[in-house]
């Protein structure tokens, strides 16, 4: 099965798609965290997308694309991907059709996860997430079990996104209403959205998302 998680910043999109890896066998595919990977490992893309990922706008369509498209090339997505954070703009949306019609894929599902925008402020401002294994944390809504030390590895090497601070979200909120809510247009046209609350608790946004996914 391959599917699009759609949905604003700090939605859950990460969060849902990292609990849904195991049960269905799907890879997460992530355009953020390839590029936070790029600019960490201090490589030219990354050199080209940290000044805009830290002011909340969205890195080139050409950019992505490349990332994305070598990705699903690779032998993990042959059993399924979610696509997190790709396409957010109307021509990265019609060049993801070209790609997966060319690659041999379909997709399932387009998942949006609708989040009221004050929660959302609330959400990145309290997320920081294990710098070991990935893990996802928030302030409020989901500590560790043991304060400093991670659930899943034991690490206590946590970390928070440089572009989680209260003005960029707003950047970033702004970014999604204008360039990339229209792409639920595009895909509406496919018979391919399927809608969630994502205003409630992580474990029913989960529940919600079994039933549409099976
Ligand atoms: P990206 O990394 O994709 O960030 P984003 O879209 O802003 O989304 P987030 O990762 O912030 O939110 P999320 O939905 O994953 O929420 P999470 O599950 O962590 O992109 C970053 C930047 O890279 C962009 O701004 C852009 O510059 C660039 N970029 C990336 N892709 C691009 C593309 N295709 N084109 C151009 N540029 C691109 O949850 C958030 C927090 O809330 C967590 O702490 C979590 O624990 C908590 N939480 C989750 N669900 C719930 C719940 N139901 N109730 C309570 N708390 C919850
Ligand atoms: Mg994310």
């Amino acid at each position: 099965m391959n599917i699009i998680f759609l949905g604003p910043p700090g939605a859950g999109k990460g969060t849902q798609a990292k609990i849904l890896e195991d049960t269905y066998g799907m890879v997460q595919l992530s355009t953020g965290d390839m590029l936070r990977a790029e600019v960490a490992a201090g490589s030219d893309l990354g050199r080209k997308a940290k000044a805009v990922m830290e002011a909340g706008g969205l890195v080139s369509d050409d950019l992505v694309i490349g990332i994305i498209s070598g990705r699903i090339d690779q032998d993990d997505c042959k059993t399924g991907f979610m696509l997190d954070g790709f396409p957010r703009t109307v021509p990265q949306a019609e060049a993801l059709d070209r790609m997966l019609a060319q690659k041999g894929y379909a997709l399932d599902h387009v998942v949006e996860l609708q989040v009221d925008d004050e929660a959302l402020v609330r959400r990145i401002t309290g997320r920081f997430t294990c710098g070991d294994c990935g893990e996802g944390y928030h302030d409020e809504f989901k500590k560790p079990a043991k304060e400093g030390v991670c659930d899943k590895c034991g690490g206590s090497n946590f970390k928070r996104r440089a572009d989680d601070n209260e003005e960029t979200v707003r950047s970033r909120l702004a970014a999604y209403h204008a360039q990339t809510a229209p792409i639920v247009g595009h895909y509406g046209r496919q018979g391919l959205v399927r809608t969630v609350d994502g205003n409630v608790a992580i474990d029913r946004v989960t529940g919600q998302m079994t039933e549409i996914l099976g």
